[in-house]
């Protein structure tokens, strides 16, 4: 008889490769927080640019408080490093507005304490086992953190394009040769089942799963944003005049604040000008239109004949491959995001005209639903069946209902790891300061 040594279901897990890739996405995280809390003076960091958003000092330390929280706490098992400092940085306990009178941390300390957290957590990281425990499974927490960061580094790049003053930032403008639009301006997503959501993508986060099958109608989806040369199409036509294209708090709203245009758009002279991260320049036609509100982009899908896509049809656009009926990580395949896929990582401070990126395309030719601008559409957010809150309801949970719209695809100012074929994003259908736009879409015709 002979003895056989007893076959492991499942593989071990790649600890080193595992490893390395944590601490390649702590470092570049740290590295844009350090550029964007590093390239104004120190006043411009306590200040407050706009009641919207907190101080940059004050996510500079809430990034280093759930690290703490998260990694050292959770993870680690260990005390509290500040415990007198946890409830500043609570996002529940203190509004946006109010954060600048609280008794933040100073830079310097901000600086420091964040740092502090980093050596600590990277040391851990060699000691802790990545399985065994569904917080560290492939290194879930870690990952989560990495994308909280960036995340922050998103929103801290919003006050920048608030902040009152010359140009703090500088990059270069994304390839000007790739700007060929497709010929078609829209595509037929055939009717049919597909597979939403993810259950195997080790850092999707909470919201985004479990997988699920949906049935989706068939439908036509722009290939391409809507651009600025259209959207002025619509504000030209008085557009922001005509009630009918609005939804009633979208006309209050706009009734309210006067607002005729997108955010950062001024008329001079007979042309639109727009400030960008503290530059004011011609509108330019064929770039994405970018910070409107969710009822400004209804309104002109609305007037256009058209309407914001679902959720659903937004992903199955995104995600699903007709030849073989699966759905793909990203709308190019499986691979991670290259420079060459889309505009992200906040490598360019703007979108890049509309048709750009075709090697980014879907399978069905829609391009640049990954990057450039996030992309208003239909549907609330909400649960997927089978959903739990992991690790914080404070994720996502608490947000669920019909006060916020679902955003996807993601901005240029997106970091790869925080940006997915399922990532799923939400805001208040009012907020025009996020770098969000959209595309519209319409029911197939019945044959
Ligand atoms: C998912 C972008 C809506 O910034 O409010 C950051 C991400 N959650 N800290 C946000 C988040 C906790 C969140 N969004
Ligand atoms: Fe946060």
């Amino acid at each position: 008889m002979t003895t056989q040594e007893t076959v492991p279901d499942e593989k071990p897990v790649d600890e080193h490769a595992l490893r390395l890739r944590v601490v390649t996405a702590l470092g570049a995280a740290r590295d844009r927080t350090e550029l964007l809390t590093s390239c104004v003076e120190e006043p411009e960091l306590t200040a407050q640019h706009s009641p919207l958003m907190s101080p940059l000092v004050w996510d500079l330390a809430h990034i280093g408080n759930q690290e703490e929280q998260w990694l050292w706490r959770a993870v680690g098992g260990r005390e509290a490093l500040r415990p007198e400092i946890d409830s500043l940085y609570d996002a529940f306990e203190h509004p946006r507005a109010t954060r600048p009178s609280l008794p933040l941390l100073a830079p310097a300390e901000a600086r420091a304490y964040a740092a502090d957290v980093r050596t600590r957590i990277l040391d851990l990281l060699d000691g802790t086992r990545l399985e065994g425990r569904p917080l560290v499974d492939s290194a879930f927490v870690f990952g989560m953190i990495a994308q909280h960061e960036q995340q922050h580094d998103e929103t801290m790049l919003i006050t920048h394009q608030l902040r009152k003053g010359p140009a703090a930032l500088t990059a270069p403008p994304p390839p000007a040769t790739a700007s060929a639009l497709p010929g078609q301006t829209e595509v037929l997503v055939p009717g049919g089942p597909f597979t939403m959501g993810t259950s195997d993508e080790p850092w999707a986060l909470d919201n985004e799963r479990p997988a699920h099958t949906r049935i989706v109608p068939a439908f036509l989806i722009d290939t391409a944003p809507v651009t600025n040369g259209a959207y002025q199409a619509f504000v030209a036509d008085g557009g922001y005049h005509d009630e009918r294209w609005w939804q009633s708090e979208g006309w209050d709203q706009i009734r309210e604040h006067g607002i005729e245009a997108p955010l950062f758009w001024r008329r001079e002279g007979g042309a639109w000008l727009r400030r960008r991260f503290g530059v004011t320049e011609p509108v330019p036609e064929d770039e994405p239109v970018l910070h409107v509100s969710w009822y400004e982009a209804d309104a002109y899908a609305r007037w256009a004949g058209r309407r914001l896509p679902t959720e659903a049809e937004w992903e199955k656009a995104a995600r699903h491959d007709p030849a073989t009926g699966r759905s793909r990580r990203y709308p190019w395949g499986d691979a991670d995001p290259g420079p060459g896929h889309a505009n992200l990582g906040q490598r360019h401070l703007g979108p890049a005209p509309a048709g750009s990126y075709p090697e980014g395309a879907s399978p069905l030719g829609v391009r640049q639903l990954i990057g450039d601008v996030w992309e208003w559409t239909a549907s609330d957010f909400l649960p997927y069946p089978g959903f739990r809150a992991f690790p914080y309801k404070e994720y996502s949970e608490v947000f669920f209902g019909p006060a916020h719209k679902v955003l996807r695809g993601g901005s240029f100012a997106v970091d790869p790891v925080a940006c997915r074929g399922t990532f799923r994003n939400w805001d208040l259908p009012v907020r025009r300061q996020i770098f969000a736009g959209f595309r519209t879409a319409r029911n197939a015709e019945a044959a």
